[in-house]
């Protein structure tokens, strides 16, 4: 069957845009190839490691199952959107000051996860942040350093550095 293309509206890192999409077009395509934000890492590509992680009005949401032309009207942030005139926010600068990060691949995707929870929840407890990045593989290290990295980030948000 014919694949149709329509007009895709979303407020995108903070910035209106308007892109026509084919209606089969995943949103991690839509990020990284129409866009070209390469930010959202590829891992499984089978909704299993969490590394496509963007925010959707604040939600996390696994680009890699989700269809492009279902952020219409939305709120869509991705990793480039949270540093701020050079500033790294809150989440960011934990996993750097805690040492979340090895190879990196998985990092964008836990960010992002970790994000949206500290909007929702800006002081998680432990099993809070497990559970939140529960979505989320890292094939590199164990999850303590990330579990510290959040927990850094909670106390730089609650000192006023955005997450
Ligand atoms: S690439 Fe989306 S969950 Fe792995
Ligand atoms: S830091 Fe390498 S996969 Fe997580």
């Amino acid at each position: 069957m014919a694949c149709m293309v329509r007009l895709l509206q979303c407020t995108l890192n903070g910035r209106q845009r308007s892109d026509a999409i084919s209606d089969n077009l995943l949103l991690l395509d839509y990020l990284r190839e129409t866009v070209g934000l390469t930010g959202t890492k590829t891992g499984c590509d089978g909704g299993e490691c969490g590394a496509c992680t963007v925010l959707v009005d604040d939600q996390p949401r696994l680009s890699c199952l989700t269809l492009a032309a279902a952020v219409e009207g939305c709120r869509l942030d991705t990793v480039e959107s949270l540093t701020t005139d050079g500033r790294l926010s809150a989440v960011q600068r934990g996993f750097h000051e805690k040492l979340g990060a090895q190879c990196g691949y998985c990092t964008p995707g836990f960010i992002m996860a970790s994000a949206g929870l500290l909007r929702r929840n800006p002081r998680p407890s432990d099993d809070d942040i497990r559970q939140a990045l529960g979505s989320n593989i890292c094939r590199c290290t164990g999850y303590v350093k990330i579990i510290e990295a959040v927990k850094c980030a909670a106390d730089l948000y609650a000192a006023g550095v955005s997450p």
